[in-house]
């Protein structure tokens, strides 16, 4: 499976088969975020054969059933750590998928469980992200359309587009897709550029949102045909 194929094929799962990760798969996914911890100045840690995080009321309200593994999304305090989270979250999201695993971000219905994670000082813990085999695949959420969420036109060039179609199949909280991309063309000096914005959300979750559909936008436009303003 591709990437672009795993974004497709993504759905969020919350229910799951009691079935450890294979330890094959396992350690890709720790080799992986060991690596984007470095990138991204994280602290993501993949917690295997603990039920207890998502067994407590609120989990249950949320419909989890058998997750027994989940990464937990944490960093040092920062004005950006949000934005981060997502964005390299999301990239462990879709490795996940193509290694045949599904997922579920999490910002709230996970109970803490002292003792299975580390945190250093100053760093705190945004979200969990459920991971294993999926009782099932899923169904696609409802998506708004291009025009809504970005500033795409018969003028803007294709890829664009194509980077707007990939955010839109992003996870975000509550499926509030609160996000808008306006692409800015070259000038003289300066490369094509796209600009992504959040809009307010009484929610909140936006930040980390922002970062999921970035991670999707460069993969669906290709990173090599703009730059970020
Ligand atoms: C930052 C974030 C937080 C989320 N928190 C929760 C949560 O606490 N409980 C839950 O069941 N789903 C949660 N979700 C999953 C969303 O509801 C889901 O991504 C959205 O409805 C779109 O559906 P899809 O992921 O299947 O495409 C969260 C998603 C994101 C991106």
């Amino acid at each position: 499976m591709t990437v672009q194929e795993a974004i497709k094929a993504r759905h969020s799962i919350r229910a799951y088969k009691e079935q450890p990760l294979e330890e094959a798969v396992a350690k890709v996914l720790i080799d992986k975020i060991a690596e984007l911890n470095q990138e991204g100045k994280l602290h993501m840690q993949l917690i295997q054969n603990e039920p207890k995080a998502f067994q407590g009321k609120l989990a249950k309200y949320g419909s989890f059933r058998n997750v027994t593994s989940y990464i937990v999304m944490a960093g040092a305090k920062a004005d950006d750590l949000d934005e981060r989270i997502g964005y390299y979250g999301e990239q462990l999201v879709l490795l996940a998928q193509m290694l045949g695993l599904n997922t579920c971000w999490v910002g709230l219905s996970y109970s803490k469980v002292p003792g299975t994670y580390v945190l250093e000082e100053s760093e705190v813990i945004k979200a969990y992200i459920s991971i294993g085999y999926g009782d099932s695949q899923g169904r696609a959420h409802k998506i708004k359309t291009v025009e809504q969420v970005s500033n795409a036109s018969d003028s803007t060039p294709s890829w664009f587009r194509k980077g707007v179609e990939a955010a839109l199949l992003a996870p975000t909280a509550v499926n509030q897709q609160k996000f808008f991309f306006e692409y800015l063309p070259a000038t003289d000096d300066k490369p094509a550029r796209v600009l992504a914005k959040r809009n307010f959300s009484i929610i909140g979750f936006t930040q980390m949102d922002l970062g999921i559909v970035k991670c999707h936008f460069e993969i669906g436009a290709g990173k090599d045909n703009f730059v970020w303003a």
